[in-house]
């Protein structure tokens, strides 16, 4: 039989997802492409392929970290989902308060900083936070991306990165230079930046346990399988009485039992388990070291990165994984049409109440591409569905953060938020969605004719009825 012949972008699509776990999905492909043409051009003088091989084959040195800079999201600001600060501030750090009282030192880690903006508000909130004087405390933020990380040792940020900073903490922690904001570097100092690459093992952090930590907005770029691996791991260096939140529409849910989620009101935090979980065998009780005696299980084989040694500077990939002819793996991302006759066959499922068919063709569809908002959105209604009613909401945020301009998922987050009792954050999302629709900048779901979902028309009602009072 003779092997399917796949083009050098999608050999790099394979190769991105290898070395750093990011799925590249089918809308961004035309820009990886253009990002890679440059790279051609700037590194081997040449086209497309000459640069996907030379960089298979380990030619290219420092090339990875470059293009990894291209091709990842760094969207962040500080201070983003600010109910998950208001939590940590008034639920989490009381807790770990209690619980570290003897030791009075706190083990932090932001994983996927980005730009430093996440481990940075933090910081800012420990510095502020009476019960904390005269503790020490560490925080470590790592991310994937040299670049990034030296961004945020440098502590220079735009408007936009500091818009939601109360005035005052922007007035004590920053200092205006020019255009840009500088970060106070006394709290600067307090983090510890370094390059960590979530999609390999072992995890080289300075703690054996941590008591909180930040992996927030990362995860939706992985397929299932690693993001169950990372969660496994995250999950060892997690204290007993830890926390690890994740991104505000991130979600565990089907992904792992070790961890369960807590509600801690305005958002989730996950935990370690107090009881075992129904279905699963026994895991073993959280263990108060976590220090590894054996070397780690490696990721799903699907996704492992095939590293030629354990240095998380080094991008190369192995030869021998990587070679570019034959192509190292099948294409890639399912073809787009793949993708919406899953969703329609899905939606066709729901519509008809054949509600586990449907489950398990949109689990199998976030597998193989984590990055298509249509996806969440309907699994969010099959939550619904079944009266899952926060984990709608973690889908339906899900969706939105992949397409902020879908007013469907929104509206339907909106009456799930009322029906949680969140009736500001579902008003908040009721007015967005009516500020959508009078833009016209609003998008519709058009794939799930078949089912229930508000148009135009009657979204905006159920908007001005319950911003009314009803
Ligand atoms: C959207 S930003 C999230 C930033 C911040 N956590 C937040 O929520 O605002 C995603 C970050 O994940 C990083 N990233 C992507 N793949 C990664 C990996 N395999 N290991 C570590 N970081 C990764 C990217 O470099 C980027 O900085």
């Amino acid at each position: 039989m003779t092997q399917p012949v796949s083009t050098p972008l999608q050999q790099l699509v394979v190769l991105i997802r290898e070395a750093t776990g990011n799925v590249i999905p089918a809308a961004r492909l035309g820009s990886l492409e253009e990002v890679a043409q440059r790279r051609a051009q700037v590194t081997v003088r040449g086209g497309l392929d000459e640069y996907v091989r030379a960089l298979a084959a380990h030619q290219l040195d420092g090339e990875w970290g470059t293009l990894v800079s291209l091709v990842t999201i760094k969207e962040s600001y500080f201070f983003r989902a600010p109910q998950q600060f208001d939590v940590i501030v008034k639920q989490v750090l009381p807790a770990l308060v209690r619980a570290r009282a003897g030791p009075r030192h706190l083990r932090i880690w932001s994983a996927a900083c980005a730009r430093g903006e996440e481990p940075a508000t933090l910081a800012m909130l420990l510095a502020e936070e009476p019960s904390l004087s005269g503790w020490s405390w560490t925080i470590v933020a790592t991310d994937l991306d040299e670049e990034a990380l030296a961004g945020a040792r440098l502590g220079l940020y735009g408007e936009r990165a500091v818009a939601q900073v109360p005035p005052d903490l922007l007035e004590r922690w920053f200092k205006r230079r020019g255009k840009l904001f500088e970060l106070d570097a006394t709290l600067r100092s307090r983090i510890s930046y370094q390059i960590l690459n979530l999609a390999h093992a072992p995890y080289a952090l300075p703690f054996a346990e941590l008591d909180l930590v930040l992996m927030r907005n990362v995860l939706i770029y992985f397929r299932r399988p690693l993001q169950r691996w990372v969660v496994s791991q995250v999950a060892k260096l997690l204290a007993p009485e830890g926390y690890l939140f994740l991104g505000a529409s991130e979600t565990l849910w089907q992904i792992q039992d070790e961890l369960e989620s807590v509600d801690l009101g305005p958002c989730f935090a996950y935990r370690h388990r107090k009881s075992q979980p129904a279905a699963a065998p026994a895991p073993a009780p959280p263990k108060r070291s976590h220090r590894r005696p054996t070397p780690p299980p490696a990721p799903p084989a699907e996704e492992r990165p095939r590293w030629t040694d354990q240095n998380p500077r080094d991008w190369s990939v192995s030869r021998a994984a990587t070679a570019v002819a034959p192509a190292p793996e099948p294409p890639p991302a399912a073809p787009a049409g793949g993708v919406q006759e899953r969703l329609l066959a899905a939606a066709r499922d729901l519509s008809e109440n054949r509600v586990e068919d449907a489950r398990r063709i949109l689990e199998g569809a976030l597998a193989a591409d984590p990055s298509e908002p249509a996806t969440h959105a309907l699994e969010g209604f099959l939550h619904d569905l079944c009266g899952r009613t926060e984990e709608a909401v973690g889908s339906y945020r899900a969706a939105l953060y992949l397409d902020p301009a879908l007013f469907q998922p929104r509206v339907l987050l909106a009456d799930c938020l009322l029906r949680l009792g969140k009736r500001d954050l579902a008003e908040h999302q009721f007015r967005e969605v009516l500020t959508l629709l009078t833009s016209g900048r609003e998008k519709a779901l058009a794939l799930f004719e078949g089912l229930p979902l508000p148009d135009r028309e009657r979204a905006g009602r159920r908007c001005r009825q319950v911003l009314k009072g009803g």
